[in-house]
């Protein structure tokens, strides 16, 4: 008896494997093969062991040192790049890209005031967040006003970036990091480990004196210097009534606001029938404004924007703030109706910002590094990934790695693993002791509390599962022979700041 159609549809259902929700359409083929080893051993030792100094066109695997503007932009983005306006002044990208942030943000960031701006463009991330603080800093005089040799002014975060604590701090901001509960035991089974301290931060703002010295507090979703951790919905309302109460503005830095919203409709209680398009106007209902490096879910290669709440705490609480961030524009990026792209990247953007809501992409982009994260975890056949996996990368807990091995930290034994892997044909880079350590007259400090990862960023719309299990293959042969990786001597840069990047190294004989 042949079967009916519907019969076959309800087994075709249940296969696992999903495929992709996109093809290739262009590729770019490596001018390097995974065979030169050699090559590369030579490579790494010029680059001094340096995972930055490496050519990128020598890495034949994944190129894991980040997610941002790493991304494959879609076909329609590239047509949309064609038909680019190269106006000095008010180009249609700029129009459009309005439009968009008004779309897919909510009615509520509309420009509504046409004198005066409230989307303000800039060529990435970390120059919008200079140009916030900056402006706000000089309005608040927060440059020459100190407490007892400390900033006077802070800004409380669920987790700074260290490019936006890096620009607070440039303005005499503090950047006050107050990681939950969860997120500080290290516990593999919250789900949103990105979530602020809101019992910490309540208690910040009951403090009289204290809440005096906050000009507005930010949530960054997902929480990167977590590990990719979502921020929940709850939380993010939670913040919201509190910061409101006491009549403070809450920022988001959301560079990843898509992969969040997926976070919250998969596993947020009462989230799972809402589109993630509408979760994300929710938890932008809650806000008064926000910077996005549109080189992650924008899915492009560069950009980055500082979007003001007309309506909101802080346009209210600071009204000279938008004419500033003009002013400001005009001076470091260019006009404000492109400030510092060019017209086809905000059409680019235009056409990213509608993609990376579409549930199947984000699906098939979360899943992609949730699976890698337990591939390596299998590869190793030991937990080594911190968990859970979140949004954008995978971290290896250098310390559940090194167990038992004898590698001390002054020997910087996640430095020899990056270099390892850079043989092996991958990138991923060290954010542990050596990134976030420092040296104080002549003495290594640790960073505390303790941070030893080695972090793996998977660029979207970028790699198949397939290479991806190649760069996990890599880590369990590294693993395995885990005690006999040899560490590392520095021979430059130990003592200078932000010393990860610039820094050289041998392996110890
Ligand atoms: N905020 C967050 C949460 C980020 O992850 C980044 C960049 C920025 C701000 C700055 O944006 O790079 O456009 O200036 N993160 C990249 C990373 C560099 O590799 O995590 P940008």
């Amino acid at each position: 008896m042949p079967r009916k159609l519907d019969s076959w549809v309800a087994d075709f259902r249940k296969v696992q494997a999903r495929p992709r929700p996109y093809r290739n359409a262009a590729v770019s083929l490596r001018p390097c093969s995974v065979d030169d080893y050699e090559h590369r051993v030579k490579l790494v030792r010029e680059a001094g062991l340096n995972v930055f100094k490496f050519p990128a066109a020598d890495i034949p695997g994944c190129d894991l040192l980040t997610d941002s503007g790493t991304t494959t932009m879609t076909m329609r983005q590239w047509s949309q790049l064609l038909l680019g306006d190269e106006s000095y002044g008010s180009n249609e990208g700029y129009f459009e890209f309005k439009d968009q942030v008004a779309e897919t943000f909510g009615p509520r960031w509309r420009n509504e005031d046409g004198r005066v701006e409230n989307v303000f463009i800039f060529h990435q991330g970390r120059a919008a967040e200079h140009g916030l603080f900056t402006c706000l800093g000089r309005m608040l005089g927060a440059p020459g006003k100190s407490v007892a040799g400390a900033p006077y002014y802070v800004v409380p975060s669920n987790g700074h970036f260290d490019t936006t604590q890096a620009n607070l701090e440039a303005n005499n901001f503090e950047a006050r990091n107050l990681f939950c509960a969860a997120a500080r035991a290290k516990d593999a089974s919250a789900r949103f480990k990105g979530d602020i301290d809101i019992g910490a931060l309540r208690g910040l703002l009951e403090d009289r004196k204290m809440r005096e010295r906050i000009p507005l507090v930010y949530l960054t979703v997902t929480n990167n210097t977590g590990g990719g951790q979502p921020v929940s919905l709850a939380s993010i309302r939670e913040v919201s009534e509190l910061c409101h109460a006491h009549d403070l503005p809450l920022m988001l830095d959301c560079c990843r606001f898509a992969e969040n919203a997926w976070f919250i409709k998969r596993f947020e209680p009462g989230c799972g029938d809402r589109s993630v398009a509408d979760i994300v106007r929710l938890m932008f209902e809650l806000v008064d404004g926000f910077h996005i490096s549109l080189k992650k879910d924008g899915l492009v290669n560069i950009g980055g924007a500082l979007v003001v709440c007309e309506k909101g705490l802080l346009a209210r609480r600071y009204p000279g703030l938008q004419q500033a961030l003009t002013g400001h524009q005009v001076l470091v990026e260019g006009h404000p109706t492109y400030g510092g792209l060019a017209g086809r990247d905000l059409k680019g953007v235009v056409e990213g910002l509608k993609t990376v809501v579409r549930e199947d992409y984000l699906t098939c982009r979360v899943g992609q590094v949730q699976r890698f994260g337990a591939r390596v975890d299998e590869a190793c056949g030991a937990d080594v990934v911190v968990k859970p996996v979140g949004g954008h990368a995978i971290y290896l807990d250098l310390d559940r790695f090194f167990t038992g091995t004898g590698l001390r930290d002054d020997v910087f034994p996640g430095i020899s693993l990056a270099a390892l892997l850079l043989i092996a044909g991958h990138r991923m880079v060290e954010l542990g002791v050596y990134a976030f350590g420092k040296q104080v007259g002549g003495r290594e400090v640790l960073p505390d509390p303790r941070v030893n990862m080695v972090r793996a960023a998977v660029p979207r719309l970028c790699y198949e599962d397939v290479d991806l299990d190649a760069a996990a293959g890599a880590v369990g042969v590294l693993y395995r022979g885990r005690s006999e990786i040899p560490g590392v001597e520095v021979e430059f840069g130990q003592d200078l700041p932000m010393r990860h990047f610039i820094s050289r190294f041998r392996f110890r004989a």
